[in-house]
């Protein structure tokens, strides 16, 4: 058994990140969230991955090389253009050959693992499993219809008027049946070849597909939110570590942890929050929830619920909360006359600020 991780994307929920970089490489606890679907597999017991890649092809190689780190055998599947996920497995076919495979999406984050689900697919073979989980909205997700026994009758992809609350968790597992049934698709009304398509049409050729309805976390990644709260949820079961420096004048709460190199001085740390290596948090508050890179300047400033990426610097800016920083930002404040802010914000940046300042 094979798996397949599309990891390439246009990534629009989330620009300007992805101006620059890779959605499947925003850390949660510091952590690309990539490398857990890559745990996850491994943990399975699959060893041969294909990795679809796009535009930020060279930074995912960079980051997980030839896979050798998780006891993978990683090979790369360039799409020139993302045209869909049933698009990438009708890139990967020559890769997939005939074996059955798991189709895992690299921006996808699901609690538990997939061993239990890898493990019924082997055993049952049906053409294609999939998992459902009850959303607050599904209109932005693949909604399934199931019968009064609970088999699936229809699936749709982002509709304006969903059938039920039940979305498509983005881990589906395949037999070499689903190939001929997506060289037959064709774009949706978005231009995409869509993966729900593909289930449909095994549904509708007369294929075995089993639903299991997962009462387990599972999160997109793909907009800020999820994010601060996928990064929320893997923060609860942080094992608290100091490696760095953390002088007397500070006071750590709960869970903390600040990597190596990493100095704390004269600051309030309420977890659980871990601070990358070579950080530095000066005379600040940091809150729950919070995950900050590596090589970042926290000065004077309060943080809570938020993620920040590496190398960046936040200075004397009183409180931010629920925020995703880019790395390399600097947040500081504006001269004191006029009393104004001063922005540069690169392409779809996002800012809120407090107007009575
Ligand atoms: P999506 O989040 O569905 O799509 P997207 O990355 O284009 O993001 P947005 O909707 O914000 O523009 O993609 C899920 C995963 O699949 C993600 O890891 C990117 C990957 N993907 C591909 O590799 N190729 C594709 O053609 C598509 C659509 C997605």
């Amino acid at each position: 058994m094979k798996a397949l991780i599309p990891a390439g994307g246009a990534g629009t929920r989330l620009r300007p990140i992805t101006h620059t970089s890779a959605k499947q490489l925003i850390p949660i606890a510091n952590k690309p969230v990539i490398f857990y679907v890559l745990e996850s597999i491994a943990e399975a017991g699959i060893t041969e991955v294909g990795i679809v890649v796009g535009d930020t092809a060279e930074e995912v190689r960079r980051a997980i090389g030839d896979g050798s780190d998780w006891g993978l055998r990683v090979t790369y599947l360039p799409q020139a253009a993302p045209l869909g996920l049933a698009h990438t497995v009708l890139i990967a076919r020559e890769f997939l050959g005939d074996d059955d495979f798991v189709m895992y999406l690299g921006d996808n984050f699901l609690i538990g693992g997939i061993t239990g689900l890898v493990e019924q697919f082997r055993a049952d073979r049906p053409a294609a499993q999939i998992m459902l989980t009850k959303v607050a909205d599904p209109r932005a997700f693949g909604v399934a219809e199931l019968d009064v026994e609970g088999r699936l009758i229809g699936l749709e992809e982002k509709p304006r008027h969903p059938k039920s609350d039940l979305a498509l968790v983005g881990v589906f597992l395949f037999t070499a049946a689903v190939h001929p049934i997506v060289a037959g698709l064709t774009p949706s009304a978005r231009g995409e070849l869509e993966i729900s398509h593909a289930i449909s049409g095994l549904m509708h050729a007369g294929h075995p597909v089993v639903t299991t309805i997962t009462e387990g976390y599972w999160k997109d990644t793909g907009n800020v939110a999820d994010i601060l709260e996928v990064n929320r949820l893997v923060l609860e079961g942080l094992e608290p570590e100091i490696a760095g420096v953390v002088d007397d004048a500070s006071e750590l709460i709960g869970r903390v942890t600040v990597g190596p190199g990493a100095v704390v001085r004269g600051s309030r740390i309420v977890g659980p929050v871990i601070i990358g290596a070579g950080s530095v948090v000066e005379n600040s508050y940091v809150g729950p929830f919070t995950s900050v890179a590596e090589d970042c300047r926290i000065i004077e400033s309060e943080l809570e619920y938020s993620v920040v990426l590496g190398s960046s610097v936040i200075r004397g800016v009183g409180r931010i909360e629920a925020s995703l920083i880019g790395r390399e930002v600097e947040v500081i404040p504006a001269p004191r006359t006029p009393r104004a802010h001063r922005l540069l914000l690169g392409d779809h940046s996002r800012v809120q600020v407090c107007a009575y300042l």
